[in-house]
Formats: structure tokens, C-alpha cells, sequence
């Protein structure tokens, strides 16, 4: 494929797997996926398996994403996991403000900022979700929203954090629902987020931000989504939880 940015394949097995199935299915992906040097191919387990993969894709060319972080640094905040936790086991990327976390967490775009500044002080990669629900798309929204939650999102960072920074477009209404966005209604919203960035931190870094699609991407949708001249890779979520679907995402996109 002839695009200047790599694509991004992450699979965000979001709270799914023990440890021991985890590093079954992480074992797979190895088998499958140790000759792939064209994509970067990303694994975001849960927590608790975050030690038993990095051990298991040490040597590979598979790299390791967290869900979620905390926005502070170690210290007395419960039940929250610090940069320089996920760092202890060789995790590159942190996805921020998936809509789960945005709908049933309350997180706000403010904070989604403030854990991009974090993930960046300790440099790892943001991995940041926008996204409209159903309802906002239908009224004609879907612009207003996914530009409100850019914005917010990306408070104080510089254009050198930027291009170091993932962004993952997420139509609520295609997670987990067996509905994909069609490649033309991706691509727009793509096209519109690159023209965001544009004129937000200039043309250069805009051209350089990889922006990936999510929400219900299959095997057999795989190619045409990533054919998108605005679409840089793919975060997915049900299809990654299988060795052979995630796998063939990521075949089937080169
Ligand atoms: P899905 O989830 O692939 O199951 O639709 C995508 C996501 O939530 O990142």
C-alpha cells in the first residue's frame, strides 16, 4: 500500500482474558504475525496480563499498548495505574478516552488531555478515541462533536507531541455492534480530523498523525477501510480477541 504513514493495527482486548489465555492467544499472534514488518501490530491487554505478554513478545515485532492510565504519577491514588507502572513492562502506547471510558467512566475531554500530557512526560504514545454516537450522527453533528472532543482532547500538547500522538476515530454506533462505518462516511470523518489538525498544529504534523479507524473491523472489511487515503490502521476491539481474525485484520491490510 502506497501511503507515506505505517499503518497502526491495535487490538484492545478491552476487561477480556485471564492470564493463561491471554498468553494463548498472544502465542498465536506471534506464530502468525512474526514475518509482518509492514505494520505496526499493537497488543492492549488488560492489566493483569501486561506482564506475562511482554515477557511472551519479547524479540518480536509485536508492541504493547495499555487501556487507560492515570494522569498522575505514583502515589496515593487507588485503584489507578501510573506511567512508570506500565513502563516496568516495556508498554509503548496507552490508549485514552475510548468511548467506554468517556460513557460509563465519565471521563471528559479535559481529563483525556490532561493523561495525554502524561503519556507523553513519560514518552509513551497516546492512542486518542473520538468518536459520535448514533443519535449525534443523525441530527448532523457528527463534525461538530468529533472537532469538540479533538479540541479538548488535545489541550497543551505540542505539534512534536502530536506527531507523536495516535488518534483512533470511533463511531459509538460501530463498536461492538456488527455495523461499520462505510469507507466513504470513514474517510470524511478522517479527511475532516486531518484538516483539524492542519489548522491546529500545521501541515506537516498533520500530514505525519496516523489516524485509525475502530468499530466493528472484520477480516472482510479490513482492506477497503484501510484503502482510505485518510485511514492509517485500525483499533479493534471484538476481532482481536481471536488469533485468526486479528490476524487476518492485519494481513488482509497490507
Ligand atoms: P469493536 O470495538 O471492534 O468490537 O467494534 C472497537 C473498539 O472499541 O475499539
Amino acid at each position: 500500500m502506497n501511503k507515506d504513514r505505517k499503518l497502526i493495527i491495535a487490538g484492545n482486548w478491552k476487561m477480556n482474558k485471564t492470564v493463561a489465555e491471554a498468553l494463548d492467544l498472544v502465542n498465536g499472534l506471534k506464530m502468525e504475525l512474526a514475518t509482518v514488518k509492514e505494520v505496526d501490530v499493537v497488543v492492549c491487554p488488560p492489566f493483569t496480563a501486561l506482564d506475562g505478554v511482554s515477557k511472551a513478545v519479547i524479540g518480536t515485532n509485536i508492541k504493547l499498548g495499555a487501556q487507560t492510565m492515570s494522569e498522575y504519577g505514583f502515589g496515593a491514588y487507588t485503584g489507578e495505574i501510573a506511567a512508570g507502572m506500565l513502563k516496568e513492562f516495556s508498554v509503548r502506547y496507552v490508549i485514552l478516552g475510548h468511548s467506554e471510558r468517556r460513557q460509563i467512566f465519565g471521563e471528559t475531554d479535559a481529563l483525556v488531555a490532561k493523561k495525554a500530557l502524561a503519556v507523553h512526560a513519560a514518552s509513551l504514545k497516546p492512542i486518542v478515541c473520538v468518536g459520535e454516537t448514533l443519535a449525534e450522527r443523525e441530527a448532523g453533528q457528527t463534525e461538530a462533536v468529533v472537532g469538540t472532543q479533538l479540541k479538548g482532547s488535545l489541550v497543551g500538547l505540542t505539534p512534536e507531541q502530536m506527531e507523536e500522538t495516535i488518534l483512533a476515530y470511533e463511531p459509538v454506533w460501530a463498536i461492538g455492534t456488527g455495523k461499520t462505518a462505510t469507507t466513504q462516511q470513514a474517510q470524511e470523518v478522517h479527511a475532516f480530523i486531518r484538516a483539524r489538525l492542519a489548522a491546529q498544529f500545521g501541515e506537516t504534523v498533520a500530514k505525519r498523525v496516523r489516524v485509525q479507524y475502530g468499530g466493528s473491523v472484520k477480516p472482510a472489511n479490513a482492506r477497503e477501510l484501510m484503502g482510505q487515503p485518510d485511514v492509517d490502521g485500525a483499533l479493534v476491539g471484538g476481532a482481536s480477541l481471536e488469533v485468526r481474525s486479528f490476524a487476518d485484520i492485519v494481513k488482509n491490510s497490507i
